[in-house]
């Protein structure tokens, strides 16, 4: 029991719904760190990269675009022989694997920075650490697979050129940055939750991958979800307007790098552009994936008035916008 606590029955109600509120915080990080100690993983020990059964062929069917991706649905990509659909799921998946590692890079020196400036008794700071040392065993594993792939994947000049200025944030503009995370981190969830539970067979490598990944970004996401509830209260005037406009880009940007195949990608298999368009043109399947995969963060910017009615003419523009409560 602190001393807030004993003194419960002097202080008016809103100060002790304050006490409550932060308690209750605390103890919300202190479950996660143990969260974080009894269920972790680490990238060589808890994967059997040299097991034959985890080898890469890049022709394996298991590797093929399901019949629900955007891509993998259009009548070019059904019409190429089948090594050839293979080889452009194990493409875009490295792709995938190479901008997550990238990512999660950005992440990971924010996260520093973030703690960098913490108080010593902030209730963050321990978990924060728990949170790099989880995504530094993540990009371990999505360097080795993209390794093994042998497919070559170079990121996004957009996620080079915005990495200081994301960093910047995350010390000076803490909601911006947690809003950037969770950009990144929701659509590769849904992505990867929608492919443990197709039903369809999965190359034992990337299944295990996926797993312990979905299980260790809860986590993490829970995390940033918290934190912006209880910040976002303060965020205010022109901050709150830069972040708005800020948080809506960076949604359509970070999906859109997690959704399509990469300009190398279209090049070396001379993907025609009737493809993309059937793929990802206005009203496709792509443009309701998107949309999905940004449902959890759109719901919380619905929450926080980061998106409002005011502000849903921005969304549309940005084709990612969705009612309250509706996925699409
Ligand atoms: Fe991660
Ligand atoms: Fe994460």
């Amino acid at each position: 029991m602190n001393a807030a606590t004993t003194l419960m029955g002097e202080v008016p109600a809103e100060e002790r719904q304050r006490v409550d509120a932060e308690e209750s915080y605390q103890r919300f990080l202190e479950r996660l760190s143990h969260q974080s100690v009894v269920k972790h993983y680490d990238a060589y020990a808890d994967i059997p990269w040299d097991d034959p059964a985890f080898a890469i062929d890049p022709e394996d069917p298991r590797l093929e675009l399901s019949p629900d991706d955007p891509l993998g649905a259009t009548t070019w990509y059904r019409a190429q022989p089948a090594p050839v659909r293979a080889r452009i799921g194990l493409h875009m998946m490295a792709n995938f694997a190479n901008i997550g590692w990238r990512f999660e890079s950005i992440l990971k020196r924010g996260l520093l920075e973030f703690t960098a400036r913490l108080p010593d008794d902030a209730p963050e700071f321990r978990y924060c650490y728990h949170e790099v040392i989880e995504e530094a065993q993540h990009s371990l594993f999505f360097r080795e697979v993209v390794r093994r792939t042998g497919m070559p994947c170079r990121p996004p000049r957009i996620l080079h050129l915005a990495e200081r200025q994301v960093i910047g944030f995350a010390r000076r503009f803490p909601e911006l940055f947690f809003f950037f995370v969770l950009s990144g981190e929701d659509p590769i969830d849904y992505t990867q939750r929608q492919m443990l539970g197709s039903g369809r067979p999965l190359h034992p490598l990337i299944e295990r991958i996926s797993r312990i990944h979905v299980t260790e970004e809860a986590r993490h996401m829970a995390f940033a979800r918290q934190f912006l509830r209880r910040s976002m209260p303060q965020v205010r005037g022109v901050r709150l307007t830069l972040l708005r406009v800020r948080t809506a880009v960076v949604m359509k940007v970070a999906s859109l790098f997690m959704s399509r195949p990469s300009r190398r990608i279209i090049r070396t298999y001379g993907i025609p552009a009737a493809a993309l368009r059937e793929a990802y043109g206005r009203g496709s399947r792509g443009e309701e994936h998107v949309k999905r995969a940004l449902f959890k963060p759109r719901e919380l910017c619905w929450e926080l008035g980061v998106l409002d009615a005011r502000w849903a003419w921005l969304w549309r523009r940005l084709d990612i916008y969705a009612p309250q409560g509706s996925p699409v």
